[in-house]
């Protein structure tokens, strides 16, 4: 079968081997102040579909791959994250499992005894959360813990138990409080829980919010008072019976629902729940960059894609977050927007910053929950007629309203993956420190990790970190200093 899938060529196509490259090639000067670990979480499949032309890019296997920094040189490391999904199939030496967010339009092979009805995908992100170095989906109750050195998967953490459901792959952190802040949905049941937990990761409150609708959420924001959700048109129910067992995708559109975001606010000492539907609102979010309260106002800040056309075009496997689909589909590129909510009065304004494609913002996350000046994003601008996805990363800088671009290659695209903003040690201002990035060359077929100043966003890269190999592009990651 001729494989036209594009999430199977180029930057995607799966990796399967794991290995360990010491002394990474590095162009530039790694700076001696930068000691720690970049991990990266990307899907890769580890057995096709039968029809691998059916294959969705956020399914398959999670791989972990991580970047070592120490005294100006690099190291690499991938593995597979083992869900007990990923051990069925290789003990079957085949593929079985129909996807989550695909369809294969054939009825779910038969499983082993005990096998788990769906194979989540521990490919979104990767987090350290107290001692534990945690890889990431958001279809169950549980994450992975993984060996930071070896990046062996160790077993599964739970919070002690504590949750439920499906958390989310986005946890985030309040600095100002030193929590943990994040959900998990039960679409099942129809409820919302808000957690928050410790620096440890013992939880230390949840509040269930019941829900009226089964939606897909990928992502949450905080301020010093509230959780934030933005629902957007897509449901998602991957344990349903008549979706993936009958090879259909968990995600599909409620035509009762309709197309208009809704907003639901939490308190987070109280667990009040407050909605607000803006009228004329049809767009998704996909990724939150900061939230933070002035004065009576919530600013909240993300990549949101716009969504058109009738709703009966609308096909939910056709999202991506990324600019590459090509032809008509009811989902535009991701922008970077600015909302300005009321709570209390509820109302809501947007407004679109720049003309570029964004997503997988990020800001220093020192300040999350305050004021940020400085956003970080994977963009398209200045397209070529050959670009598909991102060809440069962005620095937006608020305050002055000016937008830095970095392409990398002044000949051709080379496509980057989600920006990491890392602090300078003795860093006094907002944007002093780095900014690193995994890119893909497709001359080369091959990534590199690329290092750049954060204040001379726009200039040479510090350094580049350059694999013979390519990294799939994936979806987020983190710098964790002492690893
Ligand atoms: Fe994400």
């Amino acid at each position: 079968m001729k494989i036209t899938n594009p999430f199977l060529q180029g930057p995607y196509e799966p990796l399967r081997n794991e290995c360990t490259i010491e002394n990474v090639d590095v162009l530039g000067t790694i700076p001696l102040e930068l000691t720690g670990t970049l991990y990266r979480s990307a899907p890769s499949a580890e057995f096709l579909l039968d029809d691998p032309n059916r294959f969705h890019w956020f399914d398959g296997d999670g791989m972990v791959h991580a970047f070592r920094i120490e005294n100006g040189r690099a190291s690499y490391r991938n593995c597979w994250v083992e869900t007990e999904g990923l051990k069925v199939e290789r003990s079957a030496g085949r593929q079985l499992y129909n996807g989550i967010y695909g369809r294969s339009e054939a009825p779910q092979k038969p499983l082993p005894e005990g096998a788990p009805e769906i194979k989540t995908v521990a490919g979104i992100n990767v987090i350290r959360l107290g001692t534990h170095l945690l890889a990431m989906h958001e279809a169950e109750g549980h994450y992975w813990e993984i060996d930071p050195v070896t990046l062996k998967t160790l077993g599964t953490f739970d919070f002690d138990g504590q949750v439920s459901g499906m958390l989310t792959a986005h946890p985030h952190f309040d600095p100002a409080t030193k929590e943990w802040i994040f959900y998990s949905l039960d679409n099942e049941k129809r409820s919302l829980t808000c957690f928050t937990a410790d620096i440890h990761g013992a939880v230390t409150s949840k509040f269930a919010i019941p829900m009226s609708f089964t939606p897909w959420n990928h992502d949450v924001i905080f301020t010093a008072e509230h959780f934030i959700f933005f629902f957007g048109m897509i449901s998602w129910r991957p344990y349903a019976e008549d979706r993936i067992p009958q090879g259909k995708s968990s995600w599909f559109i409620d035509p009762a629902a309709g197309t208009d975001a809704r907003i639901l606010f939490v308190h987070r000492k109280t667990g009040e729940a407050l909605w607000i539907e803006p009228e004329n609102s049809p767009y998704m979010i996909g990724h939150f960059l900061n939230a933070y309260q002035d004065g009576d106002k919530t600013i909240v800040d993300a990549s949101a894609t716009p969504v058109s056309g009738a709703l009966k075009t609308f096909n939910p496997e056709d999202f991506y977050p990324f600019p590459l689909v090509p032809g008509p589909a009811a989902f535009e590129n991701p922008q970077l927007w600015r909302f300005v909510i009321n709570p209390h009065e509820g109302t809501v304004e947007h407004h679109r910053i720049g003309d570029f494609s964004a997503e997988f913002v990020r800001p220093n996350e020192t300040i999350m929950g305050q004021k940020h000046r400085y956003g970080y994003m994977a963009g398209a601008h200045d397209l070529r007629p050959e670009t598909r996805g991102f060809n440069c990363l962005v620095k937006h800088d608020y305050e002055g309203n000016v937008t830095r671009f970095q392409h990398l290659s002044p000949d051709y695209d080379m496509t980057p993956g989600e920006p990491v903003f890392v602090p300078h040690p003795d860093g006094e201002t907002e944007d002093h420190g780095w900014v690193l990035a995994v890119w893909y060359d497709p001359r080369r077929n091959a990534s590199e990790l690329v290092i750049l100043d954060a204040q001379k966003f726009d200039g040479e890269p510090v350094a580049r970190i350059r694999l013979d190999h390519h990294v799939p592009l994936g979806f987020h990651g983190n710098w964790i200093a002492d690893c």
